[in-house]
């Protein structure tokens, strides 16, 4: 079922966070001391584009870096599960398993994230090992095979996103119940296996760390088109999150969730196609006034995946150009 895109000789990664080498109290006391600003804050206050572009190659805070790091992602093969990917493979991941519907589509992504993360980088498609795996994460039993296949490949993992989801608007009275249900059965159980096989992996390797897509619609109600069960589904992510992240806290596995605004993926396309006047609206309802790229998500995804987000558990983070504040 899963395919090999790109193998190389894993190394075994390290659990440890990177250390950051500390200036020691009393030095730093000294270079913050009023008489010495400019040791802290270098020899011209002025904002200097040379310096600006010798920045720009210095190395980033190593908490965000995911080297080393064996990460998964459901619903990768498209929209903002393979943003996610993507984001991966540039901070450095160089072991993914792409969950999807369709083995042949998450393989066929992964090979295309390699590509693309080969540009500009001195890696080469070698460094990487990407696997397309085929799930339904509706079922706890594909969950289950998917997960087995990823630590049977690098033995273990230790970053999860949860992305696969599904949206359809009806009304309260005309939506029906099957598909109802289906909805649940992946947005919140789906969550659930998802989450659940993550830890049974993780807990014996020291942990990891999980990350739910919810949404903003877990916060508020969207408006005009109506989407009852789906708003109802996000909101139980939302919480399932809190719930886990406290039965395994001290088991070294962390679980948050990423609330996303109205972003432009295939799933809101679809809604989009029918109605022209929709994306006006709700580009009008957001404070940036604008709906999100999957590439507005980047940042927020390696943070929580990363070790950068060590102390962060039970958490959301909304990223939706300012909807839910107003
Ligand atoms: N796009 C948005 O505006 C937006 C906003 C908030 C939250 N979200 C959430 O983000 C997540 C991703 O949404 P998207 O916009 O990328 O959607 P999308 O439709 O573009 O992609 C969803 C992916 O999940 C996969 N998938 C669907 N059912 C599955 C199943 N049963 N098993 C395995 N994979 C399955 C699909 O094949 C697809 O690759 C969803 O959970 C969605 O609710 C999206």
């Amino acid at each position: 079922m899963s395919s090999r895109l790109f193998a190389r000789a894993f190394p075994a990664p390290s659990t440890s966070s990177a250390v950051i080498p500390r200036a020691s109290t009393s030095s730093l006391r000294s270079r913050l001391s009023p008489r010495n600003t400019n040791a802290v804050f270098g020899a011209s206050v002025r904002w200097n584009s040379a310096v600006a572009e010798k920045a720009r190659t210095a190395k980033f805070l190593p908490d965000f870096s995911l080297a080393g790091k064996v990460c998964l992602v459901t619903g990768g093969a498209r929209g903002l599960g393979q943003e996610f990917c993507r984001a991966f493979l540039q901070s450095g991941c160089t072991s993914l398993a792409i969950v999807d519907l369709k083995e042949e589509e998450a393989a066929a992504a992964g090979e295309e994230l390699v590509k693309q993360a080969c540009v500009d980088s001195d890696m080469s498609p070698e460094d990487y090992s990407v696997i397309g795996i085929g799930c339904d994460v509706s079922s706890e039993l594909s969950v289950q095979q998917a997960f087995r296949k990823v630590m049977d490949t690098y033995g273990r993992i230790d970053s999860v996103v949860a992305s696969a989801g599904i949206v359809e608007n009806y009304t309260a009275f005309d939506y029906p119940f099957d598909r109802i249900k289906r909805l649940y059965d992946i947005n919140v159980h789906g969550a659930f296996f998802t989450a659940r096989e993550a830890a049974r992996n993780m807990i014996p390797v020291g942990g990891g760390s999980i990350t739910l897509v919810s949404s903003m619609s877990a916060n508020i109600v969207n408006i005009p088109q109506p989407q009852t069960p789906y708003n109802a589904s996000k909101a139980a992510v939302k919480h399932m999150a809190a719930s886990l992240a406290v039965e395994w806290a001290k088991k070294g596995v962390r679980v948050n969730c990423l609330a996303p605004g109205y972003m432009l993926t295939k799933l809101t396309r679809t809604i989009l196609a029918h109605d022209e006047d929709l994306k006006r609206t709700w580009e009008s309802l957001t404070p940036m006034g604008r709906m999100g790229e999957p590439e507005d998500l980047a940042g927020a995804i390696v943070f929580l995946a990363s070790d950068a987000s060590r102390f962060m558990t039970g958490s959301e983070i909304r990223v939706d150009g300012g909807y839910c504040v107003i």
